[in-house]
């Protein structure tokens, strides 16, 4: 039997890392025209890997490899990226699920079970405001309302969703009746932990939950240079106070991360005190009770009139993932996979989110985690070595091949 070809992974992650938009870092953000040209590089691929390809209607890329069985394990990742992003988020997960369907379906064999390599649309937040679209859109968890956002241009989210190849008319989960034996998927680690073991792998326990919340502070717009200090209303200033709040409260709480990444402040004129700014306050939490608590009682108290400025704060939830446990069989198979492949297995929580998270919904799902340099990825400076998509490639496809009865 064929082995995995690192050095051809290697070559798939140069070359899809390529395709980007400008900039310093790989912004391949869903539905852009770099998002799209990714895709028609994927799509070739998989083709010359001899895998049926099609996309399905929420958007989801898939290559597949018929098993003597029709039941399917899914493999993959995302391809789409944050702006200004790295080139291993998501892509490894990819590319990993393509090089083991490419050397399954060279050797001539057909595994026990079928293999499906799934590029998921839309798993980083969109312009649309969502995550993990084209995994909820798999599960059947995409609403019209949702499908009714609009991006910056005005464009729906069901008019993005057919220029990617999905259908915003047909509704429910993707092939129901399908049979499936769960979704594995390789990640960078994105954390500092695997980093400082050489030659470890992650075994990832559990995935966090996430809650948004869209606020606006709205203050009184006014002359720059007639409007006495004393008198103004200045919706950035009350904003930047009430994202401060939101750092140390959450800093204060055990299991609470919160951030507010996001900010537009209108009329965002030099010399024109801001009206009012909009922004998403997100928080993640391994307990969902934390989540749902903290989160909103932080929010409550994040603009008290005595910090004000005589600014208004209004926010409201817009939308949440509940915190995900992985398979105990995943994790065994994986577990034993890195064992069986040399490196040393971790243990750990993804303090990210994953499609896995939406997927969870339908099967079992695993995740296998590399380690990245210094832990950090959504940034130009996200790296993995070679060596270590060696180690992990050999173990993922050990773990596969398991599941495969390959
Ligand atoms: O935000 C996350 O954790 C993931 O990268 N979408
Ligand atoms: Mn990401
Ligand atoms: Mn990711």
């Amino acid at each position: 039997m064929q082995a995995v070809d690192a050095a051809r992974l290697w070559r798939h992650l140069m070359e899809l890392g390529a395709i980007r938009g400008p900039g310093e870092g790989v912004d391949r953000t869903s539905f852009s025209d770099a998002f799209q040209r990714g895709r028609a590089w994927l799509v070739q691929h998989f083709e010359e890997a001899g895998l049926e390809v099609w996309v399905d209607h929420a958007g989801n890329l898939h290559g597949r490899l018929d098993g003597e069985d029709d039941a399917t394990l899914l493999l993959g990742g995302h391809s789409d990226t944050v702006p200004n992003g790295g080139m291993f988020d998501g892509a490894l997960g990819v590319l990993s699920g393509l090089e083991i369907a490419a050397t399954l379906a060279a050797c001539g064999r057909r595994p026990r079970f079928s293999l499906e390599v799934v590029d998921f649309l839309a798993e980083e937040s969109s312009a649309f405001g969502l995550s993990y679209i084209g995994s909820s859109g798999y599960v059947g968890e995409l609403t019209s309302a949702d499908l009714e956002r609009r991006g910056p241009g005005g464009e729906s989210l069901g008019d993005a969703l057919r220029r990617v190849g999905g259908d915003p008319t047909a509704v429910g989960p993707v092939d129901p009746t399908k049979r499936l034996l769960g979704f594995m998927e390789l990640h960078i680690e994105q954390g500092p932990i695997l980093a400082r073991e050489p030659g470890s792998l992650g075994v990832v326990t559990a995935i966090t939950g996430i809650a948004w919340y869209r606020f606006r502070v709205q203050g009184r717009a006014g002359h720059a240079g007639t409007t006495p200090m004393r008198e103004r209303r200045d919706a950035l200033v009350a904003a930047g106070r009430l994202a401060s709040r939101i750092y140390e409260a959450a800093s204060a709480v055990t299991d609470l991360v919160a951030t507010v990444g996001r900010l537009e402040v209108f009329p965002n004129a030099v010399n024109v005190v801001p009206e009012r700014v909009e922004g998403v306050a997100e928080f993640r939490s391994p307990s969902a009770d934390v989540l749902d608590r903290q989160s909103r009682e932080i929010m409550r108290a994040a603009l008290p009139p005595e910090v004000s400025l005589g600014c208004t704060l209004s926010f409201e939830m817009d939308g949440s993932t509940r915190p995900v446990t992985t398979s105990e069989r995943l994790q065994g198979v994986i577990a034993d996979a890195i064992a069986a492949a040399g490196a040393r297995g971790v243990r750990l929580f993804s303090g990210a989110g994953h499609d896995a998270v939406e997927i969870a919904r339908r099967t079992e799902v695993g995740m296998m985690f590399c380690p990245c340099r210094d832990g950090v990825s959504h940034s130009p400076a996200e790296w993995v070595e070679p060596d270590d998509v060696a180690l992990a490639l050999r173990a993922y496809d050990r773990a596969a091949r398991q599941l495969l009865g390959a």
